[in-house]
């Protein structure tokens, strides 16, 4: 079956794998460990993920490098948010080691769905958890049901690393001020598909939100968070209402060990007019870089990218970033898990 998967031009969607791992929340406590290789769960037609949307997940990746190690990257961040997500929404958090054992697992069992070295590809990684408790009542559930499912994928937009435009929409906001966006929460994602299909319809690869509050200052980008280098500076929005992203945290430190300074703080909407370089960034974004941010509410335009090429500096941090994902550079923060013999 993989002997028919064409490595180097794979989108990012749905492929069916060997196997899922899965455990349940019960009775107070976590269960054993099951491995499945079916890819359908059958649960309760009053269960709480589907009423009152318990869901949350999670997305990171697995790199098989030139030295044909794989490596899992920041597994442990993910391993955290996820149990930051379960607290937001009264869920049981995933114990840490329970989702980094379940992570390698599935990683392993799945092995020859890794992308070989040298096609741009990789194994995505899908951890989610749902309530599974019967009720109609609006009370968190008291069953969870953890599963860790992977599928090889490519690029999440299919211009890969070349610049695509991008959008702001104050028509629809994806999470209110104080709400879920913090979280990785199902939700966020429901509230963001009608903004999302209306920009793809217009041609743009995605929204970049506004802040909730004041539609003043500038959010996240679709499903990424969004940097910009202005005057040799690498910044980024900090915010109450956007998911504190891995590969922005990654970006940053990579940034700093570059000698570029980094700012975390609120970026005005017109700020954009100075910004040199641009960028939508995530786990399947990696560093997606941004040609041109068009305001449908006002008409106005700004170019990025005035030769429609990726920016210097974003060229260096996208490249740094596979380097040590890949292994192909020394992974001087110990962000890569090392999975052994496979
Ligand atoms: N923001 C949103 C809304 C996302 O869905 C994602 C994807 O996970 C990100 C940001 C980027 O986060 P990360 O770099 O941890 O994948
Ligand atoms: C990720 O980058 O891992 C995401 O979850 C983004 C998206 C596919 C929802």
């Amino acid at each position: 079956m993989t002997s028919q998967l064409d490595w180097s031009n794979l989108g990012f969607g749905y492929i069916p794998t060997d196997y899922n791992v899965r455990c349940w929340y019960r009775n107070g406590q976590w269960g054993e460990i099951e491995v499945s290789s079916s890819e359908t769960i059958n649960m309760h037609m009053a269960a709480t993920s589907l009423h009152y949307g318990q869901e949350i997940f999670e997305g990171l990746k697995a790199f098989r490098g030139k030295d044909g190690k794989v490596r899992i990257f920041r597994l442990d961040q993910n391993a955290e948010r996820i149990r930051e997500s379960a607290r937001g929404i009264k869920m049981e958090p995933v114990p840490e080691e329970l989702f980094k054992q379940m992570v390698v697992k599935c990683v392993e069992l799945n092995a020859r769905f890794i992308p070989p070295y040298g096609s741009g590809a990789s194994l995505y990684i899908r951890p989610l958890e749902i309530g599974m408790t019967a009720q109609i009542g609006v009370h968190p559930s008291s069953e969870y049901l953890f599963i860790v499912m992977v599928m090889p994928v490519g690029p999440y937009f299919k211009e890969g690393f070349r610049p695509t435009n991008i959008c702001i929409m104050r028509e629809f906001d994806r999470v209110a001020p104080k709400g879920t966006g913090r979280w990785k929460v199902g939700g966020n994602y429901a509230a963001s598909l009608e903004a999302g299909e209306r920009a793809h319809e217009l041609g743009y690869s995605a929204v970049l939100y506004l802040d909730p509050r004041e539609k003043k200052y500038l959010d996240e980008c679709g499903p990424a968070n969004f940097f910009a280098i202005r005057d040799g500076k690498y910044i980024t929005p900090a915010s109450e209402s956007i998911l504190p992203s891995v590969t922005n945290n990654s970006l940053q430190q990579l940034a700093r060990d570059m000698g570029i300074p980094v700012e975390c703080r609120h970026i005005e909407l017109d700020e954009l007019e100075h910004i040199d370089e641009a960028g939508a960034c995530g786990t399947a974004a990696v560093a997606s870089p941004v040609a041109q941010i068009h305001d449908l509410d006002t008409g106005k335009h700004y170019i990025i990218s005035k030769d429609g090429e990726p920016g210097p500096i974003t060229t260096k941090l996208y490249n740094k970033l596979r380097a040590v994902q890949l292994g192909d550079e020394e992974d001087v923060h110990g962000w890569n898990t090392i999975v052994e013999g496979i």
